[in-house]
């Protein structure tokens, strides 16, 4: 049986059986999300435990046309035995939010087998750091083709416990990379003349280390769709992203200073408590303002895939790019792309 066969035999049962979940085999209807610009059909597709698949188009000039299944945010919440009880709580804790989670994740993956196209991820498959969720990812990887960047939450314990920072990360990196179909930081995959280009931004920055690895993508002279976690600013993005959150915090990379610095702070917080604020989560450095800015002149950019958010979104990020931000993975939210 080659790999193909296999995965269509019902490798995705066998992950769910494998991590002793089940698969609901009825339909599902999730809450519609909000759309700031509609550009493409959303309909629920019931064979898929209704997955709500939005169908979006980027024109980059590939050589020719192609598909893929876009999920972010699917927030798998498991623990087991191997954890510590404080673990096993907080995945109890979790996944009382997203009860749906692993089923809409594991119907993604049929949609993507079922439909011979790769799957892209763009970060918090899993929700925090545990031994279970890193066997579903491991397995899932495994069974489905697919390629990824990081969320915030790949990296998180215990969720909110502590500072999320480059050292943080660090704490868990190798074990989370090591469930990961490719690299973080900065990957590239070619497929069919379109360049696609995975960047961790999940702590709101861009180093310029990550600049000059983008520059050399870009200077391969092929069109590039950027995938990242956490959506660039742009001000449209940045309004509707305030608006919903009653003006606390937009959730972007990269926003001007003048706007973080009105994000939520709390003063009174002690020294030690600062990063709780969101002005601090969020605030851009140097390097990552520098980033967008040469990122928007680029007329290579024909796209960006990103997460983060929990709702579609769709809006203008240069004079050649959309930004297209998934819906919740863990509602059954995805968006199957149709690259031209
Ligand atoms: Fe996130």
């Amino acid at each position: 049986m080659d790999r193909r066969s296999f995965i269509k035999a019902g490798a995705v049962a066998t992950v769910a059986a494998g991590m002793g979940v089940g698969l609901d085999a009825k339909g599902r209807k999730g809450k519609k999300a909000g759309k700031a610009i509609e550009s493409g059909v959303t309909r629920d597709v019931e064979a898929y435990g209704g997955l709500e698949i939005k169908e979006i188009t980027i024109k980059a000039g590939a050589k020719k046309p192609f598909q893929i299944l876009h999920v972010s945010d699917s927030h798998l919440s498991c623990a087991d035995s191997r954890d510590d009880q404080r673990k096993i709580d907080l995945a109890s804790r979790r996944s009382a939010g997203w009860p749906d989670a692993e089923r809409n994740w594991f119907e993604a993956m049929r949609y993507a087998q079922d439909n011979d196209i790769l799957l892209v991820h763009t970060g918090d498959l899993n929700d925090f750091v545990s031994e279970a969720n890193l066997d579903i990812t491991a397995k899932s990887f495994k069974t489905v083709e697919a390629f990824c960047i990081c969320g915030n939450h790949e990296f998180s314990r215990y969720v909110g416990e502590a500072k999320e920072d480059h050292e943080y990360k660090m704490g868990s990196f190798d074990k989370v990379q090591a469930a990961f179909p490719n690299g973080f930081n900065v990957c590239s995959r070619i497929i069919n003349g379109v360049n696609f280009v995975a960047i961790d931004d999940v702590y709101y920055n861009v180093t310029r280390e990550q600049h000059e690895l983008v520059r050399a993508e870009f200077a391969k002279g092929l069109p590039v769709i950027i995938m990242c976690h956490v959506p660039f600013y742009t001000p449209d993005l940045c309004e509707n992203a305030l608006s919903r959150m009653n003006g606390v915090c937009a959730y972007v990379t990269g926003a001007p200073l003048e706007i973080t610095s009105t994000f939520q702070t709390d003063p009174s917080l002690p020294e030690e408590l600062q990063w709780k604020n969101r002005s601090v989560q969020q605030k851009a450095d140097q390097a990552t303002l520098d980033f967008l800015a040469w990122l928007k002149e680029q007329s290579l950019l024909k796209g960006i895939l990103c997460g983060h958010l929990h709702y579609f979104y769709e809006g203008p990020f240069s004079p050649t790019a959309n930004q297209y931000v998934s819906g919740a993975g863990y509602k059954g939210q995805v968006q199957l792309v149709t690259i031209r």
